[in-house]
């Protein structure tokens, strides 16, 4: 029997020329859509992106009563009573997003059963400090090795909460779970992403108070649910738009950005300003060209406002083609260097030492076989592909799939030479790749 594989081939070397539209932010759309579950009436998103893991979440939605409804450039979603409490594991377990979802069911309805969340595995992501600070809302949980099961038989209660550390969707789902519950609560040492604030926007246009003075958040919480007043548009990528830089200064060449609204991106272009990288805004958004050799920067992942983990991947692989010596240390999360290993294949010059890793930057770089395992990984291996001499293959790539919306047709359209292929052992041999080297 013949087997299949799905493989990315891209020829290089390529420069990026032209403009290109950053599509809906994937990470502020995930709790947008959770907190759906609080609204008595239809919501409606445009520029939401078309990603698998936003599928993943609409449909754990329509699982549990919310009816779903396509629409050109975004969604509608209206949350019925419930018809069931159920979580398909196989869907839950498909994305860390619908960790997202324990608070506002719970506020909702005062009980949860959510399959363990799944996601990228990029460290351990455990889920504590959304229990303990549910838990002072007045939630008890039962956490098993599959399963969070949750009850607040008496409805949640505001409270004041300090988060050990800042976390995104720890965040998020105190905000929502909040909204429902009774009195005032206060969280302290939040994150403060722009996607938090996208959910603050959207919360308050539904009828909830809520203030942020920096990792400060004060929420009024309703008694009723929210009330949806007009189409919600979701604001621009900042990862998508930062990866897309990254892959002009990494070729060297020219693009626009397009977008109406993509808050967030000021970290990453003072980053590639000091680079040497030049900007300029135009009516649609922003121009980014590259006039002479960047030099190599360093940097720390930080929670925000600090360099993003998750821009690390794309801006190594900037590294590993700009001049000079850099370092590179991973703060956020314990298991975010499989690219590198990958950028080893294709001749870079890196070291790899715990958190940290350490590149002296050239351009001659090989086409090689390459195994994406995350998201924001397989968009570097995409991005060294651009640069490297010949043919580069990469296998695994649903990953970039659950992320970055059209990413490929973006790419060529700005010059790239890349394409997708359902390839048989026999198909591959011919590109030079052996069974053997392929992963199941
Ligand atoms: C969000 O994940 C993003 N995901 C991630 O993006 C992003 O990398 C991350 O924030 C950090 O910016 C979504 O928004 C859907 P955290 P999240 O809770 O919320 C520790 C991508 O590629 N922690 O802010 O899961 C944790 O170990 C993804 O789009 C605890 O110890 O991350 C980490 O060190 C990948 N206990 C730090 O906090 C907890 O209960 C930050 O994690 C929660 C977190």
């Amino acid at each position: 029997m013949q087997n299949n594989h799905n493989i990315i081939i891209s020829q290089g070397p390529v420069c990026l020329k032209g403009s290109v539209r950053i599509s809906g932010s994937k990470n502020a759309s995930l709790p947008l859509l959770a907190a759906t579950v609080l609204f008595k009436n239809k919501v409606v998103f445009t520029n939401l992106p078309h990603l698998d893991d936003i599928g993943t979440l609409a449909a754990l939605l329509s699982s549990i009563g919310s009816q779903v409804e396509w629409i050109n450039d975004g969604l509608t979603l209206e949350h019925k009573d419930k018809h069931s409490l159920y979580l398909d594991p196989n869907m839950a377990n498909k994305i860390r997003g619908s960790i997202l979802l324990l608070g506002p069911i719970l506020a909702r309805y005062g009980e949860i059963r959510l399959p363990m969340p799944g996601g990228c595995p990029i460290g351990k992501r455990p889920i504590d400090f959304h229990i303990h600070a549910l838990e002072q809302l007045g939630a008890t949980f039962i956490v098993e090795e599959h399963q969070i099961y949750g009850v607040a038989p008496a409805g949640l209660k505001g409270a004041y909460i300090r988060f050990p550390k800042p976390t995104v969707t720890g965040t998020e789902n105190l905000i929502m779970a909040a909204c429902l519950a009774s009195g005032i609560t206060v969280l302290e040492n939040c994150a403060c992403d722009n996607e938090i604030d996208e959910l603050i926007k959207f919360l308050k246009s539904g009828g909830v108070s809520i203030e942020r003075n920096h990792t400060t958040i004060i929420i009024e919480g309703k008694n009723q649910f929210l009330e949806a007043q007009s189409p919600f548009k979701i604001a621009s990528d900042r990862m998508e738009a930062g990866s897309l830089l990254a892959a002009c200064a990494m070729t060297e060449g020219h693009i626009e950005l397009k977008y109406e609204s993509c808050p967030g991106l000021d970290v990453v272009l003072e980053h590639l300003t000091d680079m040497g990288m030049d900007f300029s805004t135009t009516p649609h958004g922003l121009r980014a060209l590259v006039n002479k050799p960047l030099r190599a920067r360093s940097f720390i992942t930080e929670p925000h406002p600090g360099f993003p983990t998750d821009l690390q991947a794309p801006f190594m692989a900037l590294n590993c083609v700009s001049h000079g010596f850099s370092m590179i240390e991973e703060r956020i999360w314990e298991n975010r260097f499989f690219h590198a290993e990958e950028f080893l294949k294709m001749g870079a010059q890196l070291s790899i030492q715990g958190s940290q890793v350490s590149c002296h930057g050239h351009r001659t770089l090989q086409g090689a076989l390459l195994t994406a395992q995350d998201l924001r990984g397989s968009c570097a291996l995409l991005l060294m592909s651009l640069v490297a001499k010949g043919t580069t293959i990469i296998q695994k790539n649903h990953h970039l799939d659950r992320g970055y919306e059209f990413f490929i047709n973006k790419i060529n359209m700005l010059g790239g030479k890349i394409s997708r292929q359902w390839c048989n052992d026999k198909e591959l041999s011919e590109y030079g790749i052996k069974r053997s080297s392929l992963v199941a």
